[in-house]
């Protein structure tokens, strides 16, 4: 009776969630939250202003502002051909790539090209976007002169407001997690795992899908999910992630600023997940050339 109980208030707390729509991708920026702009010296010369979803009204590249906006968040149902999991983008961009310590796009427009260590050359934003596609959504690269290529380039051009390239908005970043000051325990990570995860995306790392058949929670090991060339499959990577956005609404940056998880409880369950069986990554020979590839790559 007790169990029979248990799952009935499972079941009613995961329909609520699933009703409210709980994914941060659907959420506009809260409040309008002012950062310093600086230029190249440090020196701060504006203030910057998330934009709000509904000032793209009348903008002169609207629609494919809408456009990129909707593939950010709706990956996997829009591009079937090329993604080949469960994920979208913003599954890992949070608040639609509006979020401070969620992997924001808000600067990305203005940093590309930009050298990337792990090809070891300078990367234009086509390729790194491809990057997330071939690594992160375990799919095909999308054409470069594609309306679907130019559409996530306008929002994110868009999301990065009036500012010029070589000055940047002053965001707190995302300090990768010094994986080796801990010693990780994956017994522990699984624990950690059924207590602050396993709800959401499922006991077994598979996540949960809406009556579409779309997931509402997305998954974190086995075939749907990212595969092991992405960088969430890094801990350095992972870690930094989780501890600043995960388990979801209750962060480090909640209003009451509680902190669910510890240092080395992220260690623990980033160790479990990461390590998870995932997809193979076909061109992972190539990565970090002339190099040792880095302690916490998983080839
Ligand atoms: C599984 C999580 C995940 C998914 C899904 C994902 N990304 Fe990423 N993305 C990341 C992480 C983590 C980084 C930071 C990269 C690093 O240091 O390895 C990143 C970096 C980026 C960057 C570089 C940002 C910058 O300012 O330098 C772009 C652009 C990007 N992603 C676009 C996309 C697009 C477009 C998609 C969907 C096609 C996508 N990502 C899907 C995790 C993800
Ligand atoms: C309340 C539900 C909830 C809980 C609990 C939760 N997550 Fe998530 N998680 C989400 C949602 C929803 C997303 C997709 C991003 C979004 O829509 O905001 C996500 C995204 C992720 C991602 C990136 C996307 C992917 O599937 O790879 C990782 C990694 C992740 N969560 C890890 C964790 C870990 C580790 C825990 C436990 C410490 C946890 N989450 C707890 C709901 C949850």
């Amino acid at each position: 009776m007790n169990k029979l109980l248990g799952i009935s208030v499972l079941v009613v707390v995961i329909s609520v969630a699933a009703y409210m729509g709980y994914e941060s991708r659907f959420y506009d920026a809260p409040d309008a939250k002012t950062y310093d702009v600086i230029n190249a010296e440090g020196k701060v010369i504006d203030q910057f202003t998330i934009p709000k979803i509904t000032d793209v009204v009348g903008h002169k590249d609207e629609e494919a502002i809408l456009y990129g906006m909707r593939l950010l968040n709706e990956t996997a149902r829009l591009l079937p051909d090329n993604v080949g999991n469960g994920l979208n983008c913003n599954s890992c961009h949070m608040g639609q790539g509006k979020r401070e310590l969620g992997a924001p796009y808000i600067n990305t427009y203005n940093r590309y090209p930009r050298f990337n260590p792990r090809a070891q050359r300078v990367l234009d934003l086509n390729e790194r976007i491809n990057g997330c596609f071939q690594r992160s959504m375990n799919g095909k690269p999308i054409p470069i002169d594609s309306p679907e290529m130019q559409g996530m380039h306008a929002y994110m051009k868009w999301l990065g407001g009036d500012v010029a390239p070589g000055n940047t908005v002053k965001l707190t970043s995302l300090e990768f997690f010094k994986v080796g000051k801990y010693t990780a325990n994956a017994n522990n990570g699984a624990q950690v795992y059924a207590a602050q995860c396993g709800t959401c995306h499922g006991s077994d790392g598979e996540g949960i899908k809406d009556q579409f058949g779309d997931y509402i929670f997305p998954p974190l090991w086995g075939d749907d999910s990212f595969n092991i060339g992405a960088g969430m499959a890094r801990a350095s990577r992972a870690g930094a992630f989780v501890i600043h956005n995960m388990p979801l609404s209750v962060s480090r940056e909640a209003p009451l600023g509680q902190i669910t998880l510890s240092e080395q409880e992220v260690v623990d369950v980033v160790e479990y997940f990461t390590k998870k069986p995932r997809p193979d990554f076909a061109g992972k020979e190539n990565d970090w050339p002339g190099m040792d590839n880095p302690a916490d790559s998983r080839y």
